[in-house]
């Protein structure tokens, strides 16, 4: 079980103190009275150690001879470890004055003689009655040098013995049958597997039984009673065999809680193959089962934790199944697999195992993780997503990670870890590890790198050299991200609100130029779209899509209402065959007279103004011309002709009138026959003339308006304009 738990990184706390006259290779650890001594890479044993220790680990050093003056002062030792230290002698007396001694490991130190260790091993086991805990993995040991140590160890009260590859070949009957107290026994290169070696070993809970060719598990049943050889065995480790299936029927450890089968040829298996084996079964390490078909696999419901490290299994959507039933894991390692793109295998994989609080999906190929994956982990305490190809990180993914502590998401691709997804982070986070991502040092980094520069979350693999590094832009490549300085002063100008007042301001600013633009040019726009329209109109002239009812409409007074019918409309209907709308016989009875004007204005190609002295008098008259201007003004059609009948008197004259004259061509009535003839020549062609646009008028010739100082008095009957009948009927009065 301790194996286990070093799977999962744990963080110690403890003071380091460094001795300065103990050897450089050497680290304290200092608790209370308890001084823990470890050396690395010391070539003989080193001084200075406290005579207190209580452990001492010379492990990976290059000690050759450990002799009784090398550790005679420590008397309190209890932990003694020197593996893979190259010794090649020891002394039988070395611990002969470590009465306290409890753990010794020598492993890994297969240059002592086989005969040394024999020696070494039985005077120890004579003398050091407290040794509970040996290990002798690795060592080079005869079968018969084997068989002595074995007897010699018969008389301790070892809990823990270690023979991993010590020795080859197959173990006899009852090896270990009078060293009852055994608790953990680890075997290895025995082969072929020979149970019976461990018969009477009614207390053992774990047993290693690594790389003996085991094709499948054994049966732990005593053939002689029928029952279980090891009764209290809950933890079993069978890795580097070449075992394909489990057991298909009970083979005598129902109390197994714990198996480790890495490095097998495990193919398929189902939740009730778990439970033939043991129903108690909660911890399984399949890694290394590089052919396992995941499709057909599944856990049953008393697995919690279970490792398929480097399986190559391919996650797709065909696998969701696997986990379906294993609603109770709380530890899961798919390290080293690959998982499917699609959203289909990751997004819904985890959410039958509401109680998960260690996830590690290390080297797993993934390069996005859809929001829907870590959905209901409140209790996920450690998430591993290292060396993956992850670019992008969602706040959604932290949504429901309540319980987060440690954050793994070293060697992937982010580039950028943004402020929703920092601020998204549980508060209960305490450790994350970004190291060797390619970051892009600009301002989108600045949330990252107020955290990164010291807050409440611990950074990981800071010390580590360039562990954490800018990549872009090409300016800071290279570049460590301590020395990445920047502060929120730096950046303000980048922030969205800073670049939304900037936007909506240069909207307003631009608003306001044009208005006050088109203010202070309103004049020349309205002559410009006036302009356009007078063009558009008269193209619309020219091409005769203009219908008009009557070519032109005859205004006048009463007074000459007698020229009008004799001279005027004989000669323009008649003999010109221009259809001219005069109101006595044209407008319609008991329609405003306002109306009729516009109307009648309106339907008329040409307006006629007959001008008298009577004319220039009469309110109606003027009304008329007055309507005739606004009309053609507001259709910009330059559509008036004035016929002078006589000279106006000055006190007829109204500005209207001397405008009108200004702007237009008029032509004058004259008694004389040649200049008569001229003038119906004139007329003729002025109604007949395309009405051009009074803007572009200015080219027509404009006599000076002559005006009679004292003109004959006035003819013209003033109509009241509060008298609402038609003009037509009142021109008869
Ligand atoms: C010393 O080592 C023992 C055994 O590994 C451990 O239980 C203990 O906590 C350690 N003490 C210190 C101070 O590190
Ligand atoms: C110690 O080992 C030597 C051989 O290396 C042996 O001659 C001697 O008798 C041993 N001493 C004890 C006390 O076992
Ligand atoms: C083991 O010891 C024997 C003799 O005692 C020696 O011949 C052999 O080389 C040793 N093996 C190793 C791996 O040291
Ligand atoms: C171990 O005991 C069994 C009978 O229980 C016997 O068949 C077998 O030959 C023995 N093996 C050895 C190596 O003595
Ligand atoms: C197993 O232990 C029992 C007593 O607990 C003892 O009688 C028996 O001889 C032992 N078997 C062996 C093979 O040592
Ligand atoms: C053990 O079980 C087998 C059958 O399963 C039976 O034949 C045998 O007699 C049993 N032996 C003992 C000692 O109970
Ligand atoms: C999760 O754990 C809680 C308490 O540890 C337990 O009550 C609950 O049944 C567990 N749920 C599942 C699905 O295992």
């Amino acid at each position: 079980m301790a194996s286990f738990t070093t799977i999962w990184v744990c963080f110690v706390f403890t003071t380091e103190l460094a001795l300065p006259h103990v050897e450089a290779f050497c680290r304290f650890k200092n608790n209370h009275d308890q001084i823990n001594v470890t050396c690395r890479k010391e070539t003989k044993f080193p001084s200075g150690i406290p005579q207190n220790a209580f452990l001492i680990d010379l492990s990976h050093c290059k000690i050759s001879s450990l002799q009784r003056k090398d550790l005679q002062s420590f008397s309190q030792l209890r932990i003694f470890r020197i593996a893979g230290s190259q010794l090649r002698t020891i002394e039988n007396t070395t611990f002969d004055h470590n009465q306290q001694l409890n753990v010794l490991d020598l492993s890994r130190n297969s240059n002592i003689n086989s005969d040394t260790t024999k020696t070494f091993i039985c005077h120890l086991a004579r003398m050091n009655r407290n040794v509970r805990e040996l290990y002798l993995s690795v060592m080079n040991i005869t079968t018969s040098d084997f068989y002595d140590i074995i007897r010699c160890l018969e008389k301790t009260q070892l809990t823990v013995l270690d023979l991993s590859s010590t020795i080859k070949g197959s173990l006899k009957n009852y090896t270990f049958s009078k060293m009852k107290s055994l608790r953990v026994l680890k075997l290895g290169s025995i082969y072929p597997v020979n149970l019976r070696a461990l018969v009477n070993l009614t207390l053992l809970n774990t047993l290693r039984l690594s790389d003996t060719k085991l094709e499948e598990i054994p049966s732990f049943y005593d053939r002689d009673t029928n029952a279980t050889l090891l009764p209290s065995l809950t933890a079993l480790y069978l890795d580097a065999n070449y075992i394909a299936r489990l057991p298909s029927k009970s083979v005598g450890l129902d109390n197994l809680e714990f198996m480790s089968m890495r490095s097998n040829r495990l193919m398929r298996f189902t939740a009730s193959d778990i439970s033939t084996l043991s129903t108690k079964l909660n911890t399984l390490f399949f890694n290394t089962n590089k052919g396992i078909h995941i499709e057909e696999c599944s856990f049953s419901e008393s697995v919690t934790r279970l490792e398929l490290r480097d399986c190559r299994i391919a996650f797709s959507r065909n696998v969701r199944t696997i986990f379906r039933t294993a609603t109770h894991m709380t530890g899961l390692s798919l390290t080293k697999n690959t998982f499917d793109q699609s959203d289909d295998a990751l997004g819904t994989i985890f959410h039958p195992m509401p109680n998960l609080t260690h996830l590690s999906l290390e080297y797993c190929s993934i390069k996005h993780i859809p929001d829907t994956t870590f959905q209901g982990l409140h209790r996920l305490i450690m998430l591993t997503l290292r060396g993956n190809r992850i670019s992008k990180l969602s706040s959604k993914h932290f949504r429901d990670l309540h319980s987060l502590e440690s954050l793994n998401l070293a060697e992937n691709k982010l580039t950028m870890v943004y402020e929703d997804v920092i601020k998204s982070f549980p508060p209960s986070l305490k450790a994350v590890d970004f190291a060797q991502n390619p970051f892009v040092c600009t301002c989108d980094l600045l949330w990252f790198m107020k955290l990164f520069r010291g807050g409440r979350i611990v950074f990981l693999e800071t010390d580590t050299n360039d562990a954490y590094k800018c990549y872009n832009p090409a300016e800071m490549a290279g570049k460590k991200l301590t020395s990445f300085e920047i502060t929120d002063a730096d950046c303000v100008h980048m922030s969205l609100g800073v670049k939304l007042i900037i936007m909506i301001s240069g909207i307003v600013c631009f608003v306001a130029l044009i208005t006050l633009v088109v203010y202070r040019f309103r004049w020349y726009i309205g002559y410009g779209y006036f302009l356009l329209r007078a063009r558009r109109r008269e193209a619309m002239e020219v091409s005769g899509q203009t219908q008009y009812a009557y070519d032109a409409f005859v205004a006048y007074n009463k007074n000459d209402l007698t020229w009008v019918k004799d001279e005027l409309l004989p000669l323009l209907e008649d003999e010109a065959h221009l259809r001219l709308c005069v109101h006595d016989r044209d407008w319609l009875c008991g329609r405003d007279v306002i109306d009729n004007i516009v109307q009648s204005i309106e339907s008329s190609r040409k307006t006629l103004l007959i001008v008298s002295n009577a004319f220039a008098a009469s309110q109606w008259c003027q009304l008329e011309m007055t309507l005739a201007q606004h009309r053609l003004l507001a259709e910009d059609r330059n559509a008036l002709v004035l016929v002078l009948m006589e000279p106006i008197e000055r006190r007829n004259v109204t500005p209207r009138l001397i405008l009108q004259m200004r702007q237009q061509t008029y032509l004058e009535w004259t008694d004389d026959p040649v200049g008569q003839k001229l003038f119906w020549k004139k007329l003729l062609r002025s109604l007949k003339k395309q009405s051009g646009s009074i803007v572009h008028s200015s080219s027509v010739d404009r006599p000076k308006p002559e005006f009679s100082e004292d003109g004959i008095e006035p003819g013209c009957v003033d109509v009241d304009v509060s008298d609402r009948t038609p003009l037509s009927q009142r021109a008869h009065v």
